[in-house]
């Protein structure tokens, strides 16, 4: 009624005791949307505890019928495409269009996530003792994958049902229960996604989702003795998580900074249309989006013309008109980004488009001949700006790349795959894509960042490998 949304622990809907709620504020209007439950501690180990004592019996329960009831999950997050696709555009104001298929590719993903969790987990090794030195045939050892127990989700707010199914699934095949702590932007369509899975029939306990302030319940969660593994996507957090915790695998996804490097035999078409896509797509609010272009001085001017051609068609303005670019998140990022801008302004940097800003809409904006000395040159605005730097042989492309402390993806254009070969092996980061934007999908291609940009690999099969361990048993033979 009072479109405050309940937390969902122990299988059920409930409202926290300690009576107070999380506003989540539309980037569009500006006006608070939903509120979410501000949970207490007490309530978080609750939900720990819970989830530590139903995940026994779930990993007992048959790798076939954990499947069957992903699928399940799966196909009524489909179902449930249009409301969860109206959340996000309210609480996050991602374009209608791009809301919709992140629903659709979650139960792609989640679907995918069973079909490999059987064979995964279905199969295991048997090791002779014979083939090491010094040894007779008197050992036999017998390995399978065994869930770690309780895994704790942070999905970002970018992709609160994508990057949270994304985390959720692996860990429930493999046996795992989940405690999910959405981001606050987007919690409410996070909190639906649950109820899918709700609705699927998993047992309580399995999976739970928690609300609140993260300076409330962030560390208290992140530190909880009761969690047996983290997979957190978002910013500079993931670092400070790393630092605080404790002796258990960590899947982390942070910043990017993924440079485009355009040779001078590049398809300049191909190459301007994917910065603008890379770049802009949900306003450049994704770790993946293109964030420094590093052209070849000869063709530069070339480039930015067709790149400026495409962003005069863009259109600009609420996501429920399914405008390309919409408002950022929050008015702290507005501001964050409008400070990057202005520190590239006063350096000197060509300016293609005036900068426009209205709330939280940020206009298009490419800065053209932009030097190491400005901030954007290396920090990530998160926004729908993006700097060109111009080069004046590839080994400089290369050099700016890897001097970023984040080391996320990469991309390279030209017809000379020799040459791209090359440059890839030479680029510092997890991925790199030759003749085409960064991007993470499709989902079960592994993913991963170097440096400050992650820790381990994501992805359907290195997130289900990376939620088991290996368990042996070794018979000896007299
Ligand atoms: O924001 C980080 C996401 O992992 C990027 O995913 O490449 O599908 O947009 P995406």
């Amino acid at each position: 009624g009072d479109n405050t949304f309940k937390y969902y622990s122990e299988g059920e809907w409930k409202v926290s005791t300690s009576g107070k709620s999380v506003p989540i504020i539309n980037p569009t209007t500006r006006k608070t949307q939903f509120k979410v439950q501000a949970c207490t501690q007490e309530e978080v180990n609750k939900v720990m505890e819970s989830a530590k004592n139903a995940q026994k019996s779930w990993a007992k329960t048959p790798l076939w019928k954990r499947a069957e009831l992903l699928h399940k999950a799966a196909a009524i997050l489909k179902d449930h495409k249009k409301p969860i696709a109206e959340c996000l555009v309210k609480e996050i104001a991602k374009p209608a269009k791009d809301a919709a298929t992140e629903v659709v590719r979650s139960g792609d993903l989640v679907s995918y996530c069973a079909e490999e969790g059987v064979r995964i987990l279905g199969e295991g090794k048997f090791l002779v003792s014979d083939s090491f030195p010094g040894n007779e045939r008197t050992k036999y050892c017998l390995t399978s994958k065994v869930p770690l127990g309780v895994v704790l989700a942070i999905p970002p707010f970018n992709y609160p049902v994508n990057l949270a199914v994304s985390k959720i699934a692996p860990a429930l095949i493999a046996g795992n229960s989940l405690v999910l702590k959405p981001p606050t932007q987007g919690a409410v369509s996070a909190l639906h996604m649950v109820h899918c899975f709700h609705l699927a029939g998993f047992p309580k306990g399995v999976i739970s989702c928690v609300t609140g302030k993260g300076s409330e319940i962030g560390d208290f969660l992140t530190m909880h003795p009761g969690v047996n593994c983290i997979s957190f996507t978002g910013g500079d957090t993931g670092i400070a998580i790393s630092r605080k915790a404790g002796m258990i695998p960590l899947q982390m996804e942070l910043g990017g900074k993924d440079a485009c490097i355009i040779l001078e035999d590049a398809d300049l078409d191909l190459a301007a249309a994917s910065i603008v896509k890379g770049g802009f797509s949900y306003s450049g609010q994704r770790c993946t989006a293109v964030k420094v272009v590093l052209v070849m001085e000869s063709i530069a001017d070339t480039l930015v013309k067709k790149v400026n051609e495409k962003l005069g068609k863009l259109t600009v303005g609420p996501p429920e008109n399914d405008c390309d670019i919409t408002p950022v998140v929050t008015e702290s990022s507005a501001n964050f980004i409008e400070s990057l801008v202005m520190d590239a302004k006063k350096k000197g940097a060509t300016f293609c488009q005036e900068y426009k800003r209205e709330g939280n809409l940020i206009w298009p904006l490419l800065l053209d001949n932009v030097k190491p000395e400005m901030r954007i040159a290396w920090e990530e605005p998160f926004g729908p700006v993006l700097p060109v730097i111009r080069i004046g042989n590839a080994e400089e492309g290369i050099h700016h790349c890897n001097a970023s402390n984040f080391g996320l993806q990469g991309c390279i254009f030209t017809k000379d795959i020799n040459k791209a070969m090359l440059i890839s092996d030479a680029m510092e980061t997890g991925t790199v894509q030759i003749n085409s934007a960064p991007a993470r999908g499709p989902d079960h291609f592994p993913f991963q960042g170097l440096k400050d940009s992650g820790i381990g690999s994501q992805g359907v099969a290195s997130s289900i490998n990376m939620m088991t361990k290996i368990k042996s048993t070794v018979i000896n033979l007299p």
